[in-house]
């Protein structure tokens, strides 16, 4: 009989994770009160592992530099699987800065990578122009990153979708209260109506939701909102960037990604806040996206504002993502991938499908580790502070 994993999560986490699954000949379901809805769908899209981490997180690029190396493969088998694009986009990133103190920061961040023998072109703000004609004057100097890749997250999802019901993946739109076990291995999940569903395995993918599931998860995922805005071109306007831009205006950060799709011409992201579930769209941050955006790209200003959405991102302690077995036999974890689930989807697809087979991740998801908050049980019984 062919084992059966459930999937707590319809986000790019869990369908890439199911459709890997079910290639094994796991017999999968996917329950997800509202399949790619969630910050997979509000996502910017960007595969950014170099201009999205900082000096102090080099696990967090060694498994975004090993998962954008697999986005090119991965996007070519998803698009062949759906019969559709799955929306790879390889035009690469510059990062542009405005202000002195911007400038500086970008000169840390280059020299930090430098160390890390990952040099990056720093070009003055001329230079960056000839590249993206759409950067206005106020931008004076900057870095190209040709590596750091995109994807149009909601082709994507179209694509998973097709994908996974393609492979034999069954999606539910069902929300789930709570992982079941017996105290030693998982038996499956039971849903908010008290429906239960029977499971060899089961893969926690649910994002920003995923603490509640079951007792080991608590406390390791939290939301973190944020705000991103949609644009599209007008006639007489100037065009859009072809690659993404990332910039610092007065400190803070913005980014505009390219899309292919008619009427979303351009994604401008995001703001960062904590207030639990809360997705309300605000005026402020709004305001400050399209002011911040706008002193780095001056022509966004006769674009159509075509749509405002919040999405939540699933922070870890250290933002690193939680991928794993933990807890019970037979619960595996991927969640809290904070700002970086739609990157690291292919990565952790391999990771879930290597797990599920009773074999060993790729080298840089070690660190990614479910277990690595766990509290350590000294040989007296006791724990250790
Ligand atoms: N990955 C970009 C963001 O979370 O805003």
């Amino acid at each position: 009989m062919t084992d059966r994993l459930v999937v707590v999560g319809g986000g790019v986490i869990g369908l890439s994770a199911a459709w890997t699954a079910a290639r094994d000949g796991w017999r999968v379901t996917v329950l997800d009160p509202a399949p790619c809805s969630g910050a997979s769908w509000v996502a910017g899209g960007m595969l950014a592992p170099v201009t999205e981490t900082w000096p102090g997180e080099e696990a967090l690029l060694d498994l975004g530099t090993e998962s954008v190396r697999r986005w090119p493969e991965f996007a070519a088998r998803l698009s062949a699987a759906a019969g559709r694009d799955a929306g790879l986009r390889t035009e690469g990133t510059v990062v542009a800065a405005t202000g002195s103190g911007d400038r500086t920061e970008l000169d840390t961040l280059a020299g930090h990578l430098d160390r890390l023998g990952r040099p990056v072109e720093r070009l003055a703000g001329r230079a960056l122009r000839r590249l993206e004609p759409a950067l206005g004057p106020d931008v004076r100097g900057g870095l190209s990153v040709p590596d750091d890749l995109a994807v149009d997250n909601r082709m994507l999802l179209d694509a998973l979708r097709a994908a996974v019901s393609a492979a034999g993946v069954r999606l539910e739109e069902r929300a789930v209260a709570a992982v079941r076990d017996d105290g030693t291995r998982v038996l499956g999940v039971t849903d908010t109506a008290g429906v239960e569903t029977d499971a060899d395995a089961v893969l926690v993918a649910a994002g920003a939701h995923s603490s509640s599931l079951h007792p080991v998860l608590d406390g390791l995922v939290r939301p973190v909102k944020g705000e991103i805005l949609r644009l599209a071109h007008r006639a007489g306007a100037m065009p859009p960037p072809s690659r993404t831009v990332r910039a610092l205006v007065d400190g803070r950060p913005v980014y505009a990604v390219p899309r292919s799709a008619p009427g979303h011409d351009l994604v401008l992201g995001a703001t960062t806040s904590e207030n639990g579930f809360d997705t309300t769209v605000t005026v402020g941050g709004v305001r400050d996206l399209l002011r911040d955006a706008e002193r780095v790209l001056p022509g966004i200003a006769e674009y159509a504002l075509v749509e405002t959405t919040a999405g939540l991102r699933p922070g870890s302690r250290d933002n690193l993502p939680l991928v794993g077995a933990l807890g019970p036999e037979g619960l595996v974890v991927a969640t809290g991938h904070g700002r970086n689930g739609i990157l690291l989807a292919p990565l952790t697809a391999d990771a879930v499908g290597a797990l599920l087979r009773g074999e060993p991740v790729p080298d840089p998801v070690r660190a990614a580790a479910a277990g690595r908050f766990a509290p350590a049980v000294s040989l007296t019984g006791g724990q250790r502070a």
